[in-house]
């Protein structure tokens, strides 16, 4: 099946894990995927991984905690594909803390990474995605729907991207563009497997946040992306929230 054959698709965070399982998914359905990241040498690997299989794609560094960088970066990726048919905002950072003893200087980068780098990649990208009456998919948590311990930060930054995104889907839905976004729980990336713990931690808190069907990898994130960013099986999703978490207890 070719669901992405002529579409322009634009994801961040395409260096690692959820974008760079999406990057290659959308790929091999036929889309041309700009890939965009800070990490360099891991961002060119999703590309000649891409490349390599057959599929089209190009990648730009950015950083989407810098508003600047992002107009740059999309500048450089609208000259090269000419429109953008699907935004897919996957950059994010996480750093576990526990909330009484947790930074100001912990806060502002989570937020202004994970929340405000969404929400300036939305606005800068709208008009393009507006021309094309093409999505927007946006990856939150669910912690942005239960909470997360030691993650109060984390959780409120992606609360954020939720209710933002769900704004947009409403505001534009007459216009012809949607707006989505996935809820992952514990899914098998670096973010996951190298954040670390805080210290005395309550293992009793832990059947909250980890999948009943054990824990899985990225492209189960990816395929349900893939969905909702086509037009043949996603055209009827705007505002939803879609949850994959294998059935974590509440
Ligand atoms: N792994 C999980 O369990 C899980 C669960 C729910 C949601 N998520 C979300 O999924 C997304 C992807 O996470 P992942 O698990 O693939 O993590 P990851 O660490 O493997 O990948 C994140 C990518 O974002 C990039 N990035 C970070 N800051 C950036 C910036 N300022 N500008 C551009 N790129 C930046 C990193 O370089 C990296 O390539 C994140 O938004 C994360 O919050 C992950």
């Amino acid at each position: 099946m070719q669901r992405f054959e002529g579409k322009n698709v634009l994801i961040t965070g395409a260096a690692a894990g959820i974008g760079r399982a999406t990057a290659e998914r959308i790929a091999s359905e036929g889309g041309y995927v700009f890939c965009v990241d800070l990490a360099e040498a891991s961002l060119a690997e999703t590309v000649e991984r891409i490349t390599g299989a057959g599929g089209k794609a190009d990648w730009a560094l950015c950083d989407v905690g810098s508003l600047e960088s992002i107009q740059h970066m999309l500048k450089m990726a609208i000259g090269k594909m000419g429109s953008l048919d699907v935004l897919i905002n996957v950059a994010g950072v996480i750093k576990m803390e526990n909330f009484e003893r947790s930074t100001d200087a912990n806060w502002h980068r989570i937020i202004g990474i994970n929340l405000t780098g969404t929400y300036w990649m939305c606005r800068e990208a709208i008009p393009y995605l507006l021309a094309s009456k093409g999505n927007i998919v946006n990856v939150s948590s669910t912690s942005a729907i239960r909470g997360l311990p030691w993650g109060a930060a984390y959780a409120a930054s992606k609360g954020g991207v939720s209710a933002m995104t769900k704004s947009i889907a409403v505001e534009f839905a007459k216009q012809g563009l949607r707006a989505n976004t996935v809820c992952p729980g514990s899914i098998s990336t670096g973010m996951n497997n190298n954040s670390t713990l805080p210290d005395k931690m309550d293992f009793s808190l832990i059947p909250r946040i980890d999948a009943m069907l054990g824990q899985k990898g990225p492209e189960y994130v990816a395929s349900v992306i893939a969905l909702l960013a086509s037009e043949q099986d996603g055209g009827h999703i705007t505002g939803s929230e879609y949850v994959m978490d294998g059935g974590t207890v509440m």
